[in-house]
């Protein structure tokens, strides 16, 4: 039997468990605050902001929601970025990405306090977990990593293939499994549009990890039998739904079903965890500012 690993089940775990975080920093007179900052009116991006704000009015997070228009100049955000770099009770900046194409996504990256970066984007805080001294684990790659561990996948001495090299999902992903500590020490691949001859790769994977933005690129005759797939994948593609969408991963679910041991659903599966992740980083952000 195939598990589907129910990433909602296992986002709710790690929610329960900054319970103890949440009240120590309670008993000294803090809540723990982020700041979520969207210039973007993408549908999807607005759907993420908002999810994100509900998730931490859920565990007791204070969230402030600035919004800036698209068409403003980047000084603007910069300048706001400054300003929740200066407020005490801001503990932790997302600024949803992607921003608009005049905005210098670097620089925007560069601006927020390192210590308050709880994406883990910030050089700084990349160049940390590069050299295996993570302040914050990025939230994606941090929530496959427990995704995998929930199923007793253990990546140490497996091989691992991600499909894809974002700066955001596949590169810190590589990595974090590479790294000589629990739920590392695996061998991995890195794939992208380049790569020749995905399929030979992913059929000689362990496990699979799809995050390349591809609607079903991954399906079952890629895969040998007994792999490990999570699909980081949403694509909203064109459906007769209410919405007009439906939402498919980066694995054509049906056939890759067939093949896997265990299998991440799209939706319910990795998109959870980032944002139980994301509180979990707050929650240390506010307990390192606060220490
Ligand atoms: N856009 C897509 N994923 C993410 C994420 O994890 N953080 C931010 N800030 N923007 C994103």
């Amino acid at each position: 039997m195939t598990e589907i690993i129910d990433g909602n089940e296992v986002g709710e775990r790690v929610k329960d468990g900054l319970a103890d975080g949440i009240e120590t920093l309670s008993a000294e007179g803090v809540t723990p605050g982020l700041a979520t900052v969207l210039m973007s009116e993408d549908g999807a991006s607005e759907t993420y902001v908002s999810m994100k704000q509900r998730a931490c009015e859920e565990v007791g997070i204070d969230s402030v929601h600035v919004e800036i228009d698209p068409d403003a100049p980047e000084s603007e955000l910069l300048d706001r970025i400054d300003e929740l770099n200066e407020d005490p009770s801001i503990h932790g900046i997302l600024v949803q990405m992607p921003v608009p194409d005049h905005v210098d996504e670097k620089a925007v990256l560069r601006r927020v306090d390192p210590a308050k970066d709880v994406d883990g984007f910030h050089p700084e805080n990349v160049g940390r977990l590069v050299a295996g001294d993570a302040r914050f684990k990025p939230c994606t790659p941090h929530g496959v990593q427990k995704l995998l561990a929930s199923a007793d996948v253990d990546p140490e001495g497996q091989d691992v293939v991600i499909v894809g090299r974002s700066d955001i999902v596949g590169k810190p992903l590589a990595n974090l499994l590479v790294q000589k500590a629990p739920g590392g020490n695996a061998t991995v691949t890195v794939c992208h549009s380049r790569t020749d001859d995905l399929g030979e790769k992913t059929r000689n994977a362990d496990v699979v990890v799809a995050a390349v933005g591809v609607p079903e690129l991954v399906d079952g005759s890629m895969l040998s039998e007994g792999t490990v797939v999570i699909d980081v994948g949403v694509n909203r593609v064109d459906a007769d739904t209410e919405k007009g969408y439906e939402l498919v991963g980066d694995v054509e679910f049906e056939s890759a079903k067939e093949k896997a041991s265990a299998i991440t659903p799209v939706p319910g599966g990795v998109g959870p965890m980032t944002i139980a992740m994301l509180l979990y980083n707050t929650v240390k952000a506010a307990s390192l500012q606060e220490d």
